[in-house]
């Protein structure tokens, strides 16, 4: 594990969007797997730019998002699919056919899981995994203390993973109480995981889960 401190959030998305654009180079049709939430952002804003200059091309790249809500259909405003495609999709030259999130409308779950899975294998597993990780120490649905074994699945969400994602809601009656996630079996085989962190507020769980012992 090596740990890359920044300045600034400016300077971690810089930072982080070198180490992806580094991995898109070396292997144009790599398999990007993606994140949402706040962090990644300035990340997405950054390789936007270096497409638009011509510096970076994602036409042969693959990107497999880590995790959906469960019951909200593509088009919804908040479901992980339609922010994928304001934030970044929408601005690069991905094709639609190559990017992949788990289906929330499928009401199968164990059927919606395995064709994840399944996918991710027959895509040949993921060069590069970005993550976050929340207050509580969640990475992708995936609570602090899930099964390390587990694959893609479906997740009872936390009421501390409601409330955080309450602010992209208009009510936090709205937040769907359920999500498909990959398993941190599946992030784990991951040829290569990149985790972006920044503010004091996820401080306490960055030392709690990096520095103790
Ligand atoms: C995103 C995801 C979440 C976020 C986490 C941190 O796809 O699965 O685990 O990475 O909630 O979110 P932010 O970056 O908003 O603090």
């Amino acid at each position: 594990m090596k740990i890359i401190e920044a300045k600034t959030y400016e300077d971690m998305s810089r930072k982080a969007a070198n180490i992806i654009s580094a991995q898109v180079i070396m292997k144009p049709n790599c398999v990007l797997g993606l994140a949402t939430g706040g962090t990644p952002v300035g990340i997405y804003k950054q390789l936007i730019d270096w497409y638009r200059k011509g510096d970076i091309d994602f036409s042969e790249v693959t990107t497999i998002n880590l995790d959906e809500y469960r019951g909200l259909p593509r088009e919804s405003i908040q479901s992980y699919w339609t922010f994928m495609h304001e934030h970044f999709f929408d601005h690069v030259n991905i094709r639609p056919e190559n990017i992949n999130l788990p289906d929330g409308t499928n009401q199968d779950a164990q059927e919606e899981c395995a064709r994840y899975d399944r996918l991710i294998m027959e895509k040949g597993g993921i060069d590069l995994q970005l993550l976050g990780i929340g207050v509580d120490g969640h990475i992708g649905f995936n609570e602090p203390g899930a099964a390390f074994e587990l694959g893609t699945h479906c997740v009872n969400l936390t009421e501390s993973t409601i409330e955080a994602n309450a602010r992209f809601f208009d009510t936090v009656k709205e937040v769907p109480r359920q999500a498909y996630t990959m398993g941190i079996k599946t992030i784990m085989q991951a040829h290569k995981v990149l985790m972006v962190v920044n503010g004091r507020s996820k401080a306490a769980i960055i030392k709690e889960a990096f520095f103790v012992q």
